[in-house]
Formats: structure tokens, C-alpha cells, sequence
């Protein structure tokens, strides 16, 4: 293992996604790690850059609809084009991003996050969603978004790295508590309901590689919006998320993720 915490032996989750996108940021054990669980889940990748376009639409979505101009993007990912204040940035130049992960690879190519506008602002933040209350008091979220104006946190295909709903539920209480009403939470995650066997071999998969992986129903996805609006159209697969008109869609079981945006109205 390196000075930076780096150990290319071992997969992980942000260089097996980057891998599945067509990225060059990954390692032989990913790509080994990868291949090994599309034996099982060969629709993997498929789900994967459905997942990555959802991202882009939702964010897209809800500047230009919604009017939404600060963004906390937790589980960031390698950087891959449009990333989300490119996505933003194009909307208003003056938006403002931060990016959190917690792969030290990823902070590797921090850099690559940071090429905002100079009207805008790009942060990053070497952090893990665990210590949600810690993100929320850093410098680099208390210094890039001002808290009194909504914000959307954004968690992209990191939740089911997450096993435990208590803990989920209490880390998104954390990081919407301190949230100006306006605010918006914007989830997707890993679903077992349209590919039931699929699913089960691709967690087992990831598990068998020593990551931690749950697919939820979409009554748990709608769950973790708890006390928050949904907006239309709910939580659905996320090819079905304000699809563009004309672009085609993958088929329901080659899409294995759920997501939904649901927006924090005044008490
Ligand atoms: C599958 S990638 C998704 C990347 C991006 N959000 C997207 O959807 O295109 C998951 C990312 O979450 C990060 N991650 C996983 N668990 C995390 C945690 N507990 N705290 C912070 N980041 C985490 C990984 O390092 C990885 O970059």
C-alpha cells in the first residue's frame, strides 16, 4: 500500500464502476473484479451508464426547472464527461459544486473536478459519508455553498455500499437538518425488482470481492425520502427519470437502479 492509503491489489467500488463506464482510472483488480462479477450480471454495465445519465439529467433537471445553484455531490466518482458541475455550470455559470469521496484515487484526480467556471465554484473534499455531520462543518462545504439558499445533495449510486438503513437514514438527516427549505435530495441505488436473479448474482458478486452491496425495493428507496416531497415522476428506474425524448432506453431488466429527487419543504 502507498503513502496515500492507495492499494491497487485490492478492487474498489469507484475503479470498478470507472471500468464499467469505459474509464482508464482503474487497476487489474478491478477490471479482474469486474469482469468477474458481469459473469453473473452481464447487464451491470448497461445499469451502470443508464445510472451516469440519470445523474446528468437530474442534475440538468432540477438547475433549469427548479432553479437549483449549489450541489453537494457525495460518492463523486472518478471524473467522467459531463461531471456534475460541468452538467450545472453550462446551466449558470455561477453554480456552485462540492465534490465528496472517499477513494483515494479519486482525490488523485480531484483536480480534474475543480476546472470551474471562474464565476462558479468547485470544491473537493477527501471525506466518507459515515461522518456526515463532519462534510457538513468542513471548510470546503462552510466556505463553496452558502446554507441559508437551497442546496441539493446528491447520493449517485453510493447508497448500497451501505448496508445498514439505520445508519443511511440518520447520515441523510444529518446532511439535510442544517439545509435551507428549497433544499433537494437526489438518490440512486442498486434495485433487486426488475432483475431479481441478475441482482442476487451481482451482490453476491461484489460481496465475493470484499464490498459490501444491498439492493433495495423501491417502498425502502421511497423510505429513505422520508419527510421530504417527492417530485414528479416518484422514484423510478432511473432510465425512466425524465428520459430525453427521441434518446433510446435500455430494457427494464438490463436496469438494475432506482432513483428520485424529493425536495425539503418548510416546516
Ligand atoms: C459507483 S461510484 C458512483 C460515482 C458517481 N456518483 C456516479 O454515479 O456516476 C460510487 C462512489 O462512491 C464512493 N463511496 C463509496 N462509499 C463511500 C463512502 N462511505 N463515503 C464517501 N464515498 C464513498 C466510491 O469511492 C465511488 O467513487
Amino acid at each position: 500500500m502507498g503513502a496515500s492509503g492507495l492499494d491497487t491489489s485490492v478492487p474498489h467500488s469507484a475503479r470498478i464502476y470507472d471500468y464499467l463506464l469505459g474509464g482508464k482510472d482503474n487497476f487489474e483488480a478491478d477490471r479482474i473484479a469486474a469482469e468477474q462479477i458481469m459473469k453473473g450480471s452481464p447487464n451491470l454495465a448497461v445499469s451502470m451508464r443508464a445510472n451516469r445519465q440519470f445523474m446528468a439529467r437530474m442534475a440538468g433537471h432540477v438547475a433549469r426547472e427548479h432553479g437549483m445553484r449549489q450541489f453537494l455531490d457525495i460518492g463523486t466518482g472518478l471524473p467522467t464527461a459531463p461531471n456534475l458541475h460541468e452538467v450545472v455550470q453550462d446551466i449558470d455559470p455561477a453554480a456552485r459544486v462540492v465534490y465528496v469521496d472517499n477513494d483515494p484515487i479519486v482525490l488523485v484526480h480531484a483536480r480534474a473536478l475543480l476546472t470551474s467556471t471562474s464565476q462558479g465554484r468547485a470544491a473537493y473534499l477527501d471525506a466518507d459519508l459515515a461522518h456526515a455531520d463532519a462534510i457538513m462543518r468542513s471548510p470546503e462545504v462552510r466556505g463553496t455553498l452558502d446554507l441559508s439558499r437551497p442546496v441539493v445533495v446528491s447520493l449517485i449510486a453510493m447508497l448500497h455500499f451501505i448496508v445498514d438503513d439505520a445508519q443511511v437514514n440518520a447520515v441523510i438527516r444529518t446532511l439535510l437538518d442544517p439545509l435551507a427549505p428549497g433544499s433537494m435530495l437526489a438518490i440512486s441505488t442498486l434495485t433487486a425488482d426488475s432483475a431479481p436473479e441478475e441482482v442476487a448474482r451481482g451482490v453476491a458478486g461484489y460481496r465475493a470481492q470484499g464490498i459490501a452491496a444491498k439492493a433495495r425495493t423501491r417502498e425502502q428507496v421511497e423510505a429513505l425520502f422520508g419527510g421530504l416531497e417527492l417530485l414528479d415522476p416518484g422514484v423510478c428506474l432511473v432510465h425512466h427519470w425524465h428520459p430525453v425524448p427521441g434518446r433510446p432506453v435500455p430494457a427494464d431488466d438490463e436496469v438494475f437502479v432506482y432513483g428520485g429527487v424529493a425536495v425539503k419543504r418548510p416546516r
